[in-house]
């Protein structure tokens, strides 16, 4: 496996590739990212995997500057499923300049955009810089980050980027807790507390698929348990799978979608139904 660290050497030891498969990411790697480069590897070669933790897409106070760096490890999981390519610019090659052309995306002010204000600008500018760089044939996202996932294929498809988007389901611990990089700075009281979002989506999730239809009343119930165990909750939605919108009464396909902090640590997770 070959650690990149520029531009030009990741240009030249990809030209003339056609069928790349590209798993971007902030490192911190987990078995969900571990998973992403799996499916990469069944579809494409070279496998490609980027490690940035992109300030664009952290607002302030937020935790870019603590966010876990940890390139030797993940170099060691993304050789173990046949990474061919770790590509890790710094800072000052992935904005050789201020990026003052930006992705304003649709739905940067739903959701997870409403509380983090700029994020989605963020995550898609710096993956429409990659998709430039590393020019993939196939792409790996996870479904946990749902609301990225959708605006990252609507990219796609809105600028005719030659891309497949290959989707993977959310990786989860044993008690059901989604995988995620921020799950390390949980202390062992909150760790034990997290599982509770997944508990409360299935059962919301059940009650959607069994025909309910009071979506307000869903999320409230919602909001209200998570609270009253510690959580301060961002939103609990009912959307619809296809617009990522408030469900028209006639849509059956739907995604129940939550953010909500444990202390210090905000977390997010979803449940199609
Ligand atoms: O999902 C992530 O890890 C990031 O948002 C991404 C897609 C690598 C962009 O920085």
């Amino acid at each position: 496996m070959r650690l990149i660290h520029s531009i030009a050497e990741l240009r030249e030891s990809l030209a003339g590739e056609r069928e790349s498969a590209f798993v971007p990411t902030m490192g911190n790697l987990h078995a969900g990212h571990v998973g992403l480069a799996r499916i990469a590897a069944r579809h494409g070669r070279p496998v490609v995997a980027s490690i940035f933790v992109n300030p664009l897409q952290f607002g302030a106070g937020e935790d870019f500057a603590r966010y876990p760096r940890t390139l030797h490890a993940d170099c060691e999981k993304l050789a173990a499923v046949g990474t061919d390519i770790v590509f890790a610019p710094d800072l000052d090659e992935m904005y050789a300049e201020p990026q003052t052309f930006t992705v304003r995306p649709p739905l940067a002010d739903e959701l997870c955009g409403a509380h983090r204000p700029g994020h989605f600008e963020g995550v898609a500018t710096v993956v429409l810089k990659l998709f430039n760089m590393v020019q993939p044939r196939y792409a790996v996202f996870g479904k946990k980050d749902y609301q990225q996932l959708f605006i990252l294929k609507g990219m796609v498809r809105q600028f005719n980027l030659p891309i497949v988007m290959l989707e993977a389901e959310t990786e989860r611990a044993a008690d059901g807790l989604a995988l995620s990089s921020r799950n390390g700075y949980l202390s062992a009281a909150e760790r034990a507390e997290a599982p509770r979002l997944y508990r409360l989506l299935r059962a919301a999730a059940e009650r959607v698929g069994a025909g309910a239809r009071d979506f307000a009343g869903i999320e409230a119930e919602a909001t209200q348990a998570l609270a009253r165990h510690g959580w301060a909750v961002d939103y609990v939605a009912v959307r619809s799978r296809a617009s990522l919108l408030p469900p028209r009464p006639d849509e059956h396909e739907l995604v129940i979608l939550a953010a909500a902090r444990l202390g210090a640590t905000r977390l997010i997770d979803n449940i199609e139904c």
